[in-house]
């Protein structure tokens, strides 16, 4: 389905948790202040619920899913999750971003049986002081475990790096053999001003025009995703280093084919509004399908790009 702007909405992202193990110094908790110590078991949707919001979604034109949170290990039920979403006839991809650190070779397997297909592991930093003072936790070594069991089974592994002014910006190019030695893609991601408290935004920011400068330089290939317009650079020996660059960027907005899901059952036209849309009593009132979709459909009409005028 388009939206008023053209745009083809084809990408739903579930928050199916929004409690985390970790504490990320920058995270925007999937832009849903709402988060983990707030999350009542009462509230949480659960995997009957997520399978009729996708089922409708696929209807509307989502081929795409990617599964969020928090951290979605911390859902017993994440495998049925997965199964609930793969099953669904129309959903070409399913995905998940994870911070890794509770991974077992028997978890992995059994995600990758239900039809994950591709994990994102957030892995800020190698140098474990650094990587504990970003994360507030001390799971360096099981995140990088983590990682390395998911690359051995998943078809397509990436590693997002939130780059961090002073924390990690100098780490690129040991991230990047890092990431080539384990057949993973390195996906550098610009800080998105989350409002938290404190001013992270304005004391982490890296400028990413320096950061790609610096990629052209040693790159042999550049090729723009259709995906929200990310630039993809290739290197000499193999490496692929992908770049998520949201702030004030109206091609990205451009390019965006995305709706939210939160944990509670609120529909996200973007990451940065706080405009919801509620579908949870639709769904505890047992819902048809028609209804969800015509929610569904709400949420993609109130569509807008966050950033629509880049000022040169
Ligand atoms: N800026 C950029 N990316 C963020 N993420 C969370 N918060 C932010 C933020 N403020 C992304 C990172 C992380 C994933 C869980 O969410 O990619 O790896």
């Amino acid at each position: 389905m388009r939206d008023p702007y053209g745009r083809d909405v084809y990408d739903l992202r579930i928050q199916v948790t929004g409690r985390c193990n970790q504490n990320c110094i920058y995270c925007h908790s999937e832009g849903y202040s709402s988060g983990c110590a707030r999350e009542s078991f009462r509230d949480l949707l659960g995997v009957g619920d997520i399978r009729s919001v996708v089922e409708a979604a696929s209807e509307c034109g989502i081929r795409r899913v990617k599964i969020t949170g928090g951290e979605p290990l911390l859902r017993e039920d994440l495998v049925d999750v997965v199964w609930a979403i793969s099953s669904t006839d129309g959903i070409e991809d399913i995905s998940m971003t994870t911070n890794a650190t509770l991974f077992s070779d028997k978890i992995v397997e059994a995600l990758h049986e239900g039809g994950l297909k591709r994990a994102n592991v957030s892995l800020d930093s190698l140098r474990e002081e650094v990587y504990e003072k970003i994360t507030r936790s001390k799971r360096f070594e099981a995140a990088v475990n983590g990682l390395i069991m998911c690359a051995e089974v998943f078809s397509l592994v990436k590693i997002n790096m939130v780059l961090l002014k002073g924390l990690n910006d100098g780490e690129i190019w040991d991230m990047f053999d890092f990431a080539r030695n384990h057949g993973v893609v390195l996906q550098l991601i610009e800080l998105v001003d989350a409002n938290k408290g404190g001013d992270v935004f304005g004391e982490f920011r890296v400028d990413m025009d320096e950061v790609e400068g610096g990629l052209r330089e040693k790159a042999v290939g550049y090729y723009l995703r259709e995906m929200q317009g990310r630039p993809k650079y290739y290197f000499k020996d193999g490496g692929v280093i992908e770049v998520v660059r949201p702030m004030h960027n109206s091609v990205f907005c451009a390019k965006c084919p995305r709706i939210r899901l939160t944990w509670d059952g609120k529909l996200k036209p973007c990451l940065m509004t706080n405009d919801v849309i509620d579908v949870s009593t639709a769904l505890k009132n047992g819902a048809s399908k028609s209804e969800l979709k015509k929610l569904l459909e709400v949420c993609i009409a109130a569509r807008k790009p966050f950033f629509s005028l880049t000022v040169v």
